[in-house]
This record gives C-alpha cells, structure tokens and sequence, in this order.
C-alpha cells in the first residue's frame, strides 16, 4: 500500500496560492482509496526560524493550522493529521539519523545557506531541518511526498538518507518521492508577478474577508494592452483570466474568453464573476472555519486521535530501528 505524508507549517495565515498548488492535493490524496495520507503541523520545525518562532504563538498557530486545513476539506476521519511534538518518536528517529548524515550534505542545502545568511546566530536545528524533515517522512515509511517544488532538495536527502540506512543496517525504508501534481497551478500575485506570496505581499487569504478582497480584484492589473472598453483583450494577458480559470466552471471561463476578445465584455464585469465564483469556494470554508473555531475541542479531539494513529505506527518503526541499530533491549520483564 502506497503511503502518503507532508509537513504543514504551523500557520493559519494561508492564502489561495497555498489552497490551490498544496491543499487540493492533500484533499484530493487523501481522498484517493488505498492511499492512506498522514498530514502533520510541524510545529518542532518552527522554532528553527528564530525570526518567525514567538512561544506565546506557538500553540495557538499549531491549533489554527490545524483548524484552518479541515475547513478546507482535510477530513480527520479520512486521514490521520496531527502535531509533530505529539508524537515524540520523530525527534527520536531524527537524533539517529543526525549521527549518520555527513555534516557536509546539510551545509550545502540551498535554503541553509540562504536562512543562515540573514540571520545573526544560526540554530544548530536550522542546520538538521532536512534530517528532522527525512525522520519525518521515514518514520511512517511514506512513499509519496505532496509538497512544493522548493521542497526538492529537502526530499533528495530524505532519500539519500533512507538509501544510506538501507544499505547499512537492512532494507527498512521506502525512497520517498516528491509528488508534484502537474494540475496544481503556479498562482500568480493580485499585482500579476510570478508567484503568490507572503512575503512579497501579493496574496488574497483563504479566509480574508470579503471587502477586502474585492479591492484586491477590482484593482488587478489586466491585459496591460487593453486601455478602453473598444480596444480588444488577450485573455491570456490577463491575471484576471487566470484567476477566474482557478474558480469558475470552464465553459463560463470560454464564454468570457471570447466576449473579452471581441470586445463585448468589460474588464469590470469579469473581475464581478470572477469575485462571485471565488466567494462560492471561499465561503464554504470560512463557514467551516468559523463553525471550527466556536468548538475548538473538536479540533483537539481530531489531533489526539491522529497522533494516537500515528504513534502506533512510529512506534513500530523505531523498534525495528533500535534494533538494527545496535540500540541494548530495553529490559521488559518487570513489565510482564
Ligand atoms: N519543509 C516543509 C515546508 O517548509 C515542511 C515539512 C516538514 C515537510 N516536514 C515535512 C513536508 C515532511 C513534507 C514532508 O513546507
């Protein structure tokens, strides 16, 4: 059986660029039959980011994460989410594979060098992300590994790392791929540059609230060629096209496409359509959210039952770990 796994930061700041390239994909994987999926809030990674890291927000964004992916359709009946430091096998897995991972493999990582270089003082732990990241995925044996492309590196030493203990202590592990859906869109800032992004300040937030969004859209730029309502459009100029492709059925999308391009439609009226068909999948999850966020315990419910389900599992694993690692038996017999 196929086993699925991905790391959730700890925030519930998410924006539609993350619902549409990482969230659907989670939704939809876990969804699939015979996959079991397995999502965790990895709340042990945050603090590696002294920048990002506040103790007095920590719980509440782990909480919040968790809230805001099962109103977007995470189902913890269906899959298994949970909080990384409610199963402490992790960093134990982790310390292992710390003492097997050459030091050089994790200073050459891309996104050490580029965290390290801003900071002042770098955590030892910003350094062992990736091999915190590959105890991660291995502990649950996962297979498939549904994250963004700037996830790539951090995946190649999971798998060096799994290929590395096989070799040296017996086949355990499965080398995890990354699964990129192909359909997953690259989503574009409001302002119409590459990428929708927090820190570029360019997003439209899963859960903002309406007004707001609607000044966002009213003021996208548009086919940048197309000043007055007789000049025609190339929708596929448009940032509003492409949104309006995310969100609305795609013979309404065509319709518009045409109207656009012979001039019969204005670009007021698309960005109109365009803000009524997000809000129907946007407004769902708010409600779910809102729903969510009136009966918290629900949501701890589903995290202690999801890391109850993924305990069992990580336990399993470690004992075959500590075995073929040489590890001395711990003594049970008292137990028994
Ligand atoms: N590094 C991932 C990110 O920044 C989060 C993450 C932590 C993760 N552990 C993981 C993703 C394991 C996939 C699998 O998005």
């Amino acid at each position: 059986m196929k086993r699925v796994f991905s790391g959730i930061q700890p925030t519930g700041d998410l924006h539609i660029g993350n619902y549409l390239g990482a969230m659907v994909n989670y939704v939809a994987l876990g969804n699939q039959l015979g996959r079991e999926a397995i999502y965790c809030i990895v709340d042990y990674h945050a603090p590696t980011n002294p920048a990002a890291y506040d103790k007095q927000l920590l719980a509440q964004r782990t909480l919040e994460a968790a809230l805001v992916n099962m109103a977007a359709g995470l189902d913890p009946d269906k899959v298994i989410l949970f909080a990384q430091s409610h199963v402490p096998e992790h960093t134990e897995l982790a310390w292992i594979f710390t003492t097997q991972t050459p030091y050089g493999d994790l200073t050459r990582m891309t996104q050490f060098k580029d965290k390290a270089s801003k900071l002042e003082s770098v955590p030892a732990g910003l350094l062992m992300y990736p091999v915190l990241m590959a105890a991660d995925i291995l502990i649950y044996k996962a297979d498939t590994v549904p994250v963004g492309d700037d996830q790539t590196q951090h995946l190649e030493i999971a798998r060096e790392i799994a290929r590395r203990w096989n070799l040296e202590y017996g086949e355990t592990f499965p080398e995890p791929q990354t699964y990129l859906n192909q359909d997953a869109p690259r989503v574009p800032g409001v302002d119409g540059k590459a990428k929708m992004s927090k820190s570029v300040g360019n997003t439209i937030g899963l859960l903002e609230d309406e007004a707001s969004i609607w000044a966002k859209i009213r003021t996208m730029p548009d086919d940048p060629a197309r000043i007055r309502l007789s000049d025609p459009g190339d929708p596929g100029r448009s940032v509003v096209f492409k949104f309006l492709s995310y969100f609305a059925a795609p013979e309404l999308v065509a319709v518009l496409r045409q109207e656009y391009a012979r001039r019969g439609v204005g670009t007021l009226v698309v960005k109109e359509l365009l803000m009524q068909e997000m809000m129907k999948k946007l407004r769902p999850i708010r409600q779910r959210a809102d729903a969510l966020r009136a009966n918290p315990e629900r949501v701890l419910d589903a995290l202690e039952d999801g890391a109850r389900r993924a305990r069992a599992i990580a336990k399993a694993t470690m004992e075959e770990v500590r075995e073929k690692f040489g590890l001395l038996p711990r003594h049970t017999k008292s137990k028994a």
